[in-house]
């Protein structure tokens, strides 16, 4: 069947289509039914099913016969080392863990949250989570003290599972004490922590931490707990428009049946092929494709910790594929820019067999030609965009290479996958013609898996998602449909930014910047850069009378950010001016600022961090009158 036939057939009678597609799960109690719409808008998917993650993702494939198949592959060139996990193993492992968070008193639907680096434990962490019905809720490693405070007052833990640190190209980062400062700003205390000591830093433990291996000792292998459909997975945070992130939760039915069909209709793999997503199990991806999907569908996962560059160099990626056999690869385009601008011809990858790759994935953010053109040259396969968010949790718009291969239009992540009716709409809500840009829109219901709601915020949910456009879901993303039904995502229509594939909210920087006691007003906007997309840019108006240097203003607000948010915001752009372009009602013209820094001549600068560019930008904001 082409695309089209399977698209259509989707679209005729939706709740057939994913009572086909569940069949492919274990379920204890199959769902009577597909789709809950008595509460629309709100709508939700096998509800009524019983079931556990973990059974799906480990257990039946040891029960399959499958047991010494390879789970998990670990390569961390960035501490030279490297592991592989049967599933017999990850099985022994995530029951003993879960056995242990069991004994000391987590049951289905308390939360706990998971702050690791990229190690095969993190998995075991969630696995167990999911096993005993537990929510788990990842934080990114990258994320400062306060942002992990954030999602612990939100997201109320019984437990938190730690590393002890995660390894960053030339330095150690000690996960300890930005866990204790963390607990030490939350309002909420969660009763224990379980610590994974790395051999790269051991951690001190104190009054309520559990040593990992001690906690997993002598304490009875946990069962799969039966949990019903709608109970939640977990709870990912994510930016929005304001500081506080939202709490986007996963549904446990919907997320089986849809992560296990997009890894043969989408990402074209058969149970027991590699498959790798170089991200990180902080971000949605790395919940999704380094974790969920790929053991869910009985393939084989790859735990990377390093990056695409200097670790040890451009070639990286190559010698990973190759070594492993990878035969479908995910990454963010920005890990290319980074190879693209450290080996340009693409000569190191002579030098290693990517003949079983087959196909390459790239999300997160948007795909600049030049990236997209590089990759196919250089790795001789083709190169898949696709569109996707945290809320969906998987492809929206993509190319279903499993199914049929259609043609790659360069700058466009290709076509609606089923279950995603994807409409452009003008500000009046109707729908506008092949070709004009609008808001990026999909009619209600979202598919299975999707977010049924935030946690503990339904009305940030309806008001976030389901307000401006009755009857659609607001993906928050601008674009137009072309005649062929191929959708282009070209910007944001809120103020989040996309900063090396990492998903950022201007408004958190704004509230950080705002807490300086010498800034009187200011705003955060992306500005073009050619590695990571978009870097956070600040602008600062200082209070009248100020008497320290705006050099000394400038640093103290990069070294906020760090502090507050975390290494991850890579801000490290600010200048002072006298004031900020203004609507008359007062609102700041974030898009007037930002056609400023993306006009000629800082339209995708060599490099952002060069002074010279500040001063460019600086230079056009004194010529209409904003700076001094
Ligand atoms: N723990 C602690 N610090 C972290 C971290 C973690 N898990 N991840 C990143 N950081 C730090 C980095 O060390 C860096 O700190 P610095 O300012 O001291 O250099 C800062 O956060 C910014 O990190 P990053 O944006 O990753 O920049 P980078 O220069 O280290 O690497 C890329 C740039 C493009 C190579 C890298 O972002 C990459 O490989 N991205 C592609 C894959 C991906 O992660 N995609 C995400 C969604 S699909
Ligand atoms: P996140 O929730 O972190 O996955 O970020 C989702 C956002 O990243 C989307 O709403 C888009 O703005 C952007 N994005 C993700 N994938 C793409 C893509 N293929 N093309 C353009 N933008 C993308």
């Amino acid at each position: 069947m082409s695309y089209r036939d399977i698209y259509e057939g989707w679209k005729a009678d939706p709740e057939s289509f994913w009572m086909k597609a569940a069949e492919a799960i274990d379920w204890v109690k199959p769902p009577s039914r597909a789709l809950w719409s008595d509460d629309a808008p709100l709508y939700e998917w096998f509800k009524d099913a019983q079931v556990n993650t973990c059974y799906n993702a480990v257990d039946r494939h040891v029960a399959a016969g499958n047991g010494d198949r390879v789970a998990i592959i670990y390569d961390s060139p960035i501490t030279n080392q490297k592991s592989k996990t049967t599933f017999k193993e990850l099985q022994i492992q995530v029951a003993a863990l879960a056995g242990g968070l069991a004994a000391k008193g987590i049951t289905a639907g308390d939360r706990v949250i998971i702050y690791m680096p990229m190690v095969p434990e993190s998995l075991v962490a969630m696995l167990a989570c999911t096993r005993i019905g537990a929510v788990h809720s990842v934080v990114f490693g990258g994320f400062a003290a306060n942002e992990l405070a954030v999602r612990i007052d939100d997201a109320t833990p019984k437990a938190i599972i730690a590393g002890s640190c995660g390894v960053e190209p030339g330095r150690v980062v000690e996960y300890k004490p930005l866990l204790d400062g963390a607990i030490k700003i939350a309002e909420h205390k969660p009763e224990f922590t379980v610590i994974f000591q790395r051999t790269e830093c051991k951690a001190e433990l104190g009054p309520i931490d559990v040593e990992w291996h001690d906690l997993q000792a002598g304490t009875i292998p946990a069962k799969c707990v039966t949990v019903s459909g709608d109970h939640p997975a977990y709870i990912l945070y994510t930016s929005g428009t304001t500081g506080a992130p939202k709490g986007v939760v996963r549904p446990t039915a919907g997320h089986l049946v849809a992560l296990n069909w997009t890894m043969k209709n989408i990402y074209n793999v058969d149970p027991g092929d590699v498959f790798w997503a170089a991200s990180d199990v902080g971000w949605v991806v790395g919940h999704s494709y380094i974790c969920y999907a790929p053991l869910i569908h009985g393939n084989t996962t790859v735990v990377f910790e390093g990056k695409p560059v200097g670790t040890p160099d451009a070639s990286t990626f190559w010698r990973v594929i190759a070594e492993h056999d990878v035969r479908s690869f995910f990454t963010a385009p920005t890990a290319f820019r980074a190879i693209k601008r450290e080996d340009p011809t693409g000569n190191l990858i002579k030098n290693f067999d990517m003949s079983r790759l087959r196909a390459l994935y790239l999300a997160g953010e948007r795909a600049d030609p030049d990236t997209i053109m590089w990759a196919q040259r250089v790795i001789g396969v083709p190169v898949y965009d696709h569109w996707w968010q945290t809320e969906t949790g998987y492809t929206i718009a993509g190319n279903p290479a499993g199914i049929e291969k259609i043609p790659v239009k360069i700058g466009s992540p290709s076509v609606a996958m089923p279950g995603y009716d994807i409409q452009i709409l003008n500000e009046e809500g109707d729908q506008i013609k092949a070709g004009e840009l609008g808001a990026i829109a999909i009619k209600l219901p979202l598919p299975p898996g999707t977010l049924p709601t935030l946690w503990k915020a339904p009305k940030r949910f309806v008001s976030s998602y389901l307000t401006t456009f009755p009857g659609y879901y607001e993906t928050g993303d601008a674009g137009m449909i072309d005649e062929d039904g191929y959708l282009y995502v070209m910007a944001r229509t809120d103020d989040v930014i996309n900063v090396a594939g990492h998903r950022l909210s201007t408004g958190a920087m704004e509230e950080v910047l705002a807490a300086h006691p010498e800034v009187a007003e200011c705003a955060v906007i992306g500005v073009g850069d050619d590695l990571k997309g978009q870097l956070p840019m600040g602008f600062l108006c200082l209070n009248k009378g100020c008497t320290i240097s705006e050099a000394e203003i400038v640093s103290d607000v990069v070294n906020l950010v760090r502090e507050k948010i975390g290494p991850v915001a890579a801000f490290k752009l600010a200048c002072v001016v006298n004031r900020l372009p203004k609507t008359r009602s007062g609102k700041i013209l974030r898009s007037t600022m930002v056609s400023i820094a993306d006009s000629k001549p800082f339209k995708a600068p060599a490099t952002i961090d060069d002074p010279k560019i500040l001063d460019e930008i600086k230079i056009a904001l004194q010529n209409l009158g904003y700076a001094k």
